[in-house]
């Protein structure tokens, strides 16, 4: 396989001799599968959601509506208990990745993961054994928790072991598996809506295999290098960096980790260090990008895409196959997306996603707005229409936002503050995610066709945000990217001009730039 060979800002070529391992591709690929349960999720509630068997045991009102005939079209899922059933697992998600950011740092990145498939595997079998909504929530909890602690530790994993050049596309293989997870689940649902009465404790109970095969596979996974320096097992980091670069001339990247790492011994307060100024850069863009992913309305569309479907008058099974058709365009789109990652850069792909969604999603809206009022049923080209935009504007999101709203964050922060920054930009998912779900039946509601055109707003606000704000970096080492970026960059330089030094400042020591 080939070496790297890296191109600095200046123009200087650099070597950090390493080669694409298949210990690499095998502790990415088992890393991911935390993508596979957070997917399996999204796709189980928005499809349990919308079947009858289970409205009908846990959520009456709302079955007794769905089925009145005058029901309002925009209206007629909004229940505050079903939203909370989605969303009380991102509540439980915020904690979990808050704890989990202080357990990958002290303990690791491997055992992080592995407790939050042990969590997960506890909330798979409570849901499907749920006798009544307290189960039921106990259940979304422990996966929440397992969620957390999973979406904290894989993205910064595969960003840790990945050679520079290959760490977008190798990171990209988190949202490739969140995606087939939410395939899986689609599949899945559509088969179990037919086996009345308890099809849906087959489909909530199936999250324990994406469990089950994280906390095998993760047996045979490497811990990565900086975090093992980092608990000052510098041997171990040593053997474990030649072992996954292939290669035995490892040192240079062993010195700049040894570097990180000793500058970050300094700091004894992450989570307080990343409010001082020389943080700002990276906090802003880390929590805004994990915002701005949710704000592209994502959610709306993955979480109550069989309800959106059916709010349209598709029948239960129609909804379901449609589902499953848009969501096979999303792994395709991010399978797209790892190739090219790291050839034309984060940002190139951000800007033309953002665009397509805007114009996909305005036209839905448009669609909307004329053709579905308060009880009609769309017309079959209408609604087949919407299903062919749904299908372009998921795939602008599946090579950009999605992904990179996990690349981005994992691989801008420096040691110091990796874990905690992190954290904080996947809370942010969480915490979006939340209120997203939380709100949009109330908003569909409410604003009715609206509410799509406040997604394209956002979504005009994003690309200039990636425009102006957002630094490249692709192919520049995890722990150059103060130098190499940051401080590069036309806006944020400015957070480096005075010295942020002192007990606890964040500016390295100027012989800490590698030649
Ligand atoms: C997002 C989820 C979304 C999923 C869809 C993830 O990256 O965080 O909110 O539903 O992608 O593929």
């Amino acid at each position: 396989m080939p070496e790297l060979t890296l191109v600095d800002g200046s123009g200087v070529r650099r070597d950090f001799p390493a080669k694409l391992t298949w210990q690499v591709i095998v502790c990415t690929v088992i890393a991911a599968c935390g993508g596979l349960m957070f997917g399996y999720d999204i796709g189980i509630s928005g499809g349990v959601t919308g079947m009858d068997m289970f409205l009908e045991k846990f959520f009456p009102e709302v079955y007794v509506r769905k089925h009145q005939a005058k029901a309002n079209n925009y209206c007629k899922f909004s229940s505050q208990l079903l939203q909370l059933f989605t969303s009380s697992l991102y509540l439980a998600a915020i904690v979990g990745c808050f704890i989990g950011s202080i357990c990958c740092k002290k303990r690791g990145r491997k055992p992080t993961m592995q407790i939050a498939s042990v969590f997960f595997l506890v909330g798979a079998i409570l849901n499907a054994a749920a006798l009544n909504i307290g189960m039921l929530i106990a259940g979304r909890l422990c996966l929440g928790a397992g969620i957390g602690f999973g979406n904290q530790a894989v993205p910064l994993f595969i960003s840790e072991i990945a050679p520079a050049r290959y760490r977008g596309g190798l990171n990209l293989c988190f949202q490739l598996l969140i995606t087939i997870g939410i395939l899986t689940a689609n599949v899945v649902n559509y088969a179990t809506s037919k086996l009345h009465p308890y099809g849906w404790r087959i489909s909530l109970g199936g999250a324990a295999c994406p469990a089950l095969l994280l906390l095998l596979g993760s047996v045979m996974i490497v811990e990565t290098p900086t975090s093992l320096i980092e608990r000052g097992k510098n041997e171990e980091g040593l053997h474990t960096l030649k072992k996954i670069r292939g290669v035995d001339n490892v040192d240079k990247e062993y010195e700049e980790i040894s570097q990180a790492v000793e500058f970050s011994r300094q700091i004894r307060h992450p989570f307080k260090n990343l409010w001082k100024r020389s943080s700002r850069p990276q906090l802003v863009c880390g929590a805004l990008i994990q915002i701005f992913q949710q704000f592209t309305g994502i959610s709306v569309v993955m979480l109550y895409a069989p309800v959106l479907f059916q709010t349209m008058g598709l029948g239960e099974n129609a909804s379901l196959m449609s589902a499953l058709m848009t969501n096979t365009v999303k792994p395709i789109g991010t399978l797209f997306a790892i190739f090219v990652v790291d050839r034309f850069g984060r940002r190139a792909l951000l800007i033309e996603a953002a665009i397509q969604m805007f114009i996909s999603l305005g036209a839905i809206g448009v669609i909307l707005a004329v053709h579905l009022h308060s009880t009609n049923v769309v017309a079959k080209h209408y609604a087949v229409l919407v299903i062919v935009l749904v299908c372009v504007f998921l795939a602008g999101f599946a090579w950009s936002w999605g992904p990179l709203g996990w690349l981005i964050p994992s691989e801008i922060f420096p040691i110091e503050t990796r874990s905690a920054g992190f954290s904080v930009a996947v809370i942010m998912n969480f915490v979006f995610t939340f209120l997203v779900a939380q709100t949009f039946l109330t908003m569909l509601c409410h604003l009715r066709a609206g509410t799509f055109f406040l997604y394209c707003a956002m979504l005009a606000v994003m690309c200039l945000f990636a425009k102006y704000f957002l630094p490249e970096t692709k192919g520049v080492p995890i722990d150059e990217m103060v130098e190499r970026v940051w401080k590069q960059h036309w806006f944020w330089k400015r957070c480096y001009k005075d010295h942020d030094t002192g007990e606890g400042g964040l500016d390295k020591p100027k012989d800490n730039t590698i030649a």
